[in-house]
């Protein structure tokens, strides 16, 4: 059997990583040297900066890809249209069995595009999710990319109804759990290791200070001037309740940039420790972390604000609060069951919030069903049967 596993971007990484491992074990399991699944892992370079890319291949032990498309930034059609035309050729040469994609990027869509249309079958790891907007470029990614798989994972109950209601037939369906909090609970002691916290300032004889992590990139918040600023605004205001550090997506820092809006972050190319002190009551604006030290920074924060999607999973797994900047979310278990607060745009909401969060905390609801580190190999276990 041969397998094509599609990435593109910073998550998929962590997505894939788990997967890698399930079917590494099974081919040492089954025969010390011969490999009874063949896969390569195809990147298609959507992401290529060596923060945003190469750090994830090593913070989580991954080998390089094993064919690297490079088609790097542009518009949707060019990005997308790269990623075809050069995944297309890659499935003539190696005529794999399945293709595996992950999430909802658009290196998702175009492989499994090229995929389906050379009758090769594909499988859709977290299919089902819908935030019912279509204006994000990710709800297009969803629908279509679920369309056209045969066999769709998916992370919850709510994204098994969303397939039903799409058509899809019950047999392509497997409930399997969460392949990216597989990754997080392999990595969840090895986390310990990482001086993130002191490089910032803030862990000092032990003590962590109270701080907030942001994260943010949807183009819905970063690609207008006045929407942009306004979100800067109310953060600063925040700021002044609790510190705040923001990893920079390049997205962001760009049109931080563009729109002339250095002066409402603390923006630094390189962390030292008194970093925290001199932004004074500011956000504190630092490069993209590792997948090691993000997950170090996010699990000691005493909250954490993002329009990220993963992140929603990730805080609800690690019991933080989290306040979703978005006006709705693809992951509404995460709302239910675990600690994220949508709070879109609604500004005193965002501080209202904020406030009764750092007073109260909030409660731990529950881990969502299957969310125990297992999922990649229900994966594995399904494929085995199926193919
Ligand atoms: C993409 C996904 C988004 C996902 C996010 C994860 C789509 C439509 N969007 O958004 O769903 O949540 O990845 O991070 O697929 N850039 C760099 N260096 C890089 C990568 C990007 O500078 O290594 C800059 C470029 O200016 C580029 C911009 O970021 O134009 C946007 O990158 P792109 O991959 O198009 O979308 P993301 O915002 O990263």
């Amino acid at each position: 059997m041969k397998i094509l596993i599609v990435v593109g971007t910073r998550p998929n990484f962590v997505k894939i990583a788990p997967i890698m491992d399930v079917i590494d074990n099974y081919n040492m399991d089954k025969d010390g040297r011969q490999q009874a699944i063949d896969y390569l892992v195809v990147h298609t370079g959507q992401h290529y900066d060596n923060k945003m890319s190469n750090s994830f291949f090593d913070d989580l032990g991954l080998p390089e890809p094993d064919i690297y498309l490079g088609v790097g930034s542009g518009t949707h059609a060019e990005q997308t249209g790269k990623v075809m035309i050069k995944f297309e050729k890659v499935c003539f040469r190696e005529k794999p069995n399945l293709v595996i994609v992950v999430g909802d990027v658009n290196s998702t869509i175009a492989c499994a595009l090229v995929a389906v249309k050379l009758n090769i079958p594909i499988a859709h790891i977290e299919a089902g999710l819908r935030s019912f907007d279509r204006t994000m470029p990710e709800e297009i990614n969803r629908i279509l990319t679920d369309q056209i798989s045969d066999y769709l994972f998916t992370t919850c109950e709510d994204a098994n109804m969303n397939l039903r209601k799409e058509g899809i037939p019950e047999s392509k369906i497997f409930f399997i759990g969460n392949v990216m909090i597989d990754t997080l609970l392999s990595q969840i002691e090895i986390i310990k290791n990482s001086n993130i916290l002191k490089k910032l300032g803030l862990k000092k004889n032990n003590n962590v200070k109270k701080y907030a992590v942001l994260t943010l990139h949807r183009p819905s918040n970063v690609d207008n001037l006045v929407v942009l600023k306004r979100i800067l605004n109310i953060l600063n205001n925040i700021s002044q309740i609790i510190p705040i550090i923001f990893p920079v997506h390049p997205r962001t820092i760009k049109q931080i940039k563009n729109f002339k809006l250095e002066e409402m972050v603390s923006y630094v190319e390189h962390i030292s420790s008194n970093e925290l002190d001199r932004a004074n009551q500011n956000i504190l604006a630092i490069q993209p972390l590792g997948y090691l030290d993000f997950l170090c920074l996010m699990s000691n924060a005493a909250l954490v604000l993002t329009d990220s999607g993963g992140i929603q999973e990730e805080t609800t797994m690690l019991g933080i609060p989290c306040l979703t900047l978005r006006n709705n979310t693809e992951r509404p278990i995460t709302v239910k069951e675990g600690t994220n607060i949508v709070v879109g745009n609604n500004f005193d909401k965002m501080i209202e919030v904020t406030l009764s969060v750092l007073k109260n905390g909030i409660p731990r609801k529950k881990i969502p069903r299957y969310w125990d580190g297992k999922a990649s190999e229900r994966i594995l276990k399904i494929l085995k049967r199926l193919l």
